[in-house]
């Protein structure tokens, strides 16, 4: 699918937001290896701290369905500017994805490309964990 009408696919997504606190509504599309599609909102819950963003929607759907090869997420908010995903999120995303490609969108439909390496660089990351004396 082409970032033209991932677009599209967002713009619905974000709409689908269930965030009646913050009212800032986030839409994300994450694609596998394959080219499947997973989408993902915004959750928001009145003890606000078990809100959920929208890229982890995504990413646990998918996951949960057994995808473990991703390529791409995208991302769009309804701020007026380009909306990075989170700390928590960019560290899921280095864990289950760390080639992934990540591409942000304003309202018009602009892009921004970055990779999670340029998002998280000195990451914690699984390879950590093998140092853990037995
Ligand atoms: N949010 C996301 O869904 N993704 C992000 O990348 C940043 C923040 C959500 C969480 C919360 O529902 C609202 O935006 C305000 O923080």
């Amino acid at each position: 699918m082409a970032t033209r009408q991932i677009f599209l696919v967002l713009k619905k997504i974000r709409n689908s937001a269930i965030a009646p606190y913050s009212k800032f509504r986030v839409g994300s599309v994450l694609k596998t290896a394959n080219g499947k599609l997973y989408s993902g909102h915004n959750i928001e819950s009145s003890s606000y701290g078990l809100t959920i963003c929208a890229e982890r929607v995504a990413l646990f759907k998918a996951l949960s369905e057994g995808e473990r090869k991703f390529s791409e997420i995208h991302i769009l908010a309804d701020s007026g500017d380009f909306c990075p995903p989170c700390g928590a999120c960019r560290q899921l995303l280095m864990d289950f994805a760390p080639e992934i490609r990540i591409v942000l969108y304003n309202q018009n439909g602009d892009k921004k490309y970055f990779r999670i390496s340029d998002l998280l660089p000195e990451a914690f990351t699984p390879a950590q964990l093998s140092g853990v004396p037995k």
